[in-house]
């Protein structure tokens, strides 16, 4: 993929086609409306802020879930987003009430997806609205996961339920580290920052590969922090790379880098952008393991898709090579246009959400081929990011 880009843009210029920029703002501004319609639709059929969309069943309706799974926050989250889309009061009284229904989650010490959770349905509302109990619930939550840091392994710990000894990490946590940058900045604990660094640094030093792909887990010993065993849970194979977890990496690491101006953030984030987009294929959605075995016919997985496009759109705002910087967003606006449409885009179908194609544990058995609450959340973060960047 990467050495056609130049040819790619050469041809686009000398041939003087139309630009392609215009077509993929009104794909966005469609595929915003569509978000729109399909949340005011869950935000009805749900009612009840308890209750979180998670995955389609069969129907495509969505099957719901309880405040403490590691989704729940991914909702409230796009409901926040469609209130800075629209600034619409409906919208917001819609966030703020599944938002609410997040809170007890502040002092469940017993995940570590509390950055998910809280900070993309808190932390949007603080951002949006600047409620003080917002910020007391961020701060709350970051105290809490505070207490999954283990200074002797230097990592947050992400499983509770593998054998005593071991201490999983997995590339996902990446992910949680935000939670823990904000509030240290806020108000909160500045050694957050350090326990959010060294578990980053080490997450470079044991989950990356030389080639730029990824572990899914690290099984640490939890009284020395020495590395027992590199393997996956949701990928195909320990030694392959999973394409959601190689696209938290590359947000996670991109998100590391703005919070602390610190290049080694930088160089890993685009290290693992450079393998995700080597093994794109030609209509830029990864398959849901880029070494499954049986590519072409292995299902994608748009979900992987949404949050690389996100992240590279950031990356491509903070990198300074000016050729890395029009190639990830070169990319990330390639994956959006094919997101966008057919046969990605639920609209036409009989499906409650906006984005098809999602793989959530294939070797699990689980979620395969379906809509997925957080690749809709990613989605529509994207689209929004790509609406605000000054256009080329
Ligand atoms: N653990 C988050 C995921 O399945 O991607």
């Amino acid at each position: 993929m990467a050495k056609n880009f130049l040819l790619l843009l050469i041809l686009a210029v000398f041939l003087g086609c139309p630009s392609p920029e215009a077509d993929l703002n009104e794909l966005v501004d469609t595929t915003l409306d569509f978000a729109e319609s399909q949340l005011e639709e869950a935000v009805q059929t749900i009612s009840d802020s308890t209750r979180f969309p998670n995955s389609t069943d069969e129907s495509g309706d969505w099957n719901v879930t309880k405040s403490s799974s590691w989704i729940a926050g991914f909702f409230p989250g796009c409901l926040w987003y469609m209130y800075e889309r629209t600034e619409e009061d409906r919208w917001k009284e819609w966030a703020e009430k599944w938002t609410a229904g997040m809170e007890p989650e502040k002092d469940n010490p017993g995940t570590h997806d509390l950055g998910f959770m809280i900070f993309n349905s808190f932390g949007h509302g603080h951002r949006l609205t600047e409620n003080p109990h917002y910020k007391d619930v961020i701060l709350q939550t970051a105290n809490t996961l505070a207490t999954r840091f283990d200074p002797d392994v230097g990592c947050i710990k992400s499983w509770d339920w593998m054998d005593e000894n071991d201490y999983p990490v997995i590339i996902d946590n990446m992910m949680n580290l935000e939670l823990l940058f904000w509030a240290a900045k806020n108000g909160g604990n500045s050694e957050w920052i350090d326990m959010a660094i060294r578990h980053a640094l080490n997450t470079i030093e044991n989950h990356v590969r030389p080639d730029g792909g990824t572990y899914h887990v690290v099984l640490y010993d939890q009284d020395t922090g020495e590395v027992l065993e590199r393997i996956t849970h949701q990928g195909y194979a320990d030694e392959s790379t999973w394409a959601r977890g190689q696209a938290w990496g590359i947000y996670g690491f991109t998100m590391t880098y703005r919070e602390t101006e610190d290049e080694r953030f930088l160089e890993t984030a685009q290290k693992m952008a450079d393998y995700f987009i080597d093994h794109l294929p030609e209509d830029f959605v990864p398959y849901w393991d880029f070494n499954a075995p049986n590519i072409p016919d292995e299902e994608r997985d748009t979900s992987a898709g949404a949050i690389a496009a996100s992240a590279l759109l950031e990356l491509s705002e903070l990198s300074a090579d000016q050729q890395k910087k029009l190639f990830y967003r070169y990319t990330a606006e390639n994956i959006l246009r094919s997101l966008c449409q057919k046969p990605y885009l639920a609209k036409g179908t009989d499906s409650a959400a906006v984005l098809l194609h999602g793989v959530g544990n294939k070797p699990g058995g689980k979620q395969i081929d379906v809509a997925l609450i957080y690749g809709d959340y990613y989605l529509i973060e994207a689209l929004l990011r790509y609406e605000r960047l000054p256009k080329s």
